[in-house]
């Protein structure tokens, strides 16, 4: 019998330790929220995309009174990136969401399984790592990849 062991480093920053670049990111997250169609679980979230060529994608979860026909914000974004801009690799993601009392969660927003998986696709499509900037108010977590965030996953090479 073997263990494998699967360390991932998280580095945490506040708010005022940004770049530039990432508080530019994080804004257009946050504002990003304000356009989540959400009626039925009230939990607004934004994602924004930053593209090889610098341009910024965002998009927002949109629901559904068939609740599985909705989308989160992280893959609205990623599709409508690669539609659009289907030869911009993604550099870097940025998530924030507000919970039912319209306040910003306190923990950094994490993506769901679904999301990591389309988002560990994205960087095998583009050979490139997406850091990924999950947003709380008491601290904002960075990871290196998608792939740090969906160990031991699933991918096209199992369907060649
Ligand atoms: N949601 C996202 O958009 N992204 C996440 O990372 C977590 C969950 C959405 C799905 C649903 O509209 C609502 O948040 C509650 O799960």
């Amino acid at each position: 019998m073997k263990t494998f062991t699967i360390e991932v480093p998280i580095v945490e920053k506040q708010e005022d330790e940004l770049t530039p670049e990432e508080a530019q990111l994080l804004q257009q997250a946050k504002e990003a929220t304000e356009r989540s169609y959400s009626p039925y679980s009230h939990f607004s979230v934004g994602a924004a995309a930053l593209l090889a060529d610098g341009t910024i994608v965002c998009g927002s979860n949109q629901e559904n009174s068939a609740f599985p026909s909705g989308l989160c914000a992280e893959r609205t974004t990623i599709f409508y990136a690669n539609s659009r801009y289907p030869d911009q690799a993604v550099k870097m993601l940025c998530i924030a969401a507000r919970d039912s009392s319209g306040q910003f969660t306190t923990q950094p927003v994490t993506p769901c399984g679904a999301c990591r998986q389309v988002l560990s696709e994205t960087e095998d499509r583009f050979g490139q790592p997406i850091r990924i900037m999950l947003y709380g108010t008491q601290g904002i977590y960075f990871a290196n990849s998608a792939h740090d965030l969906l160990p031991v996953h699933f991918d096209g090479s199992f369907l060649k």
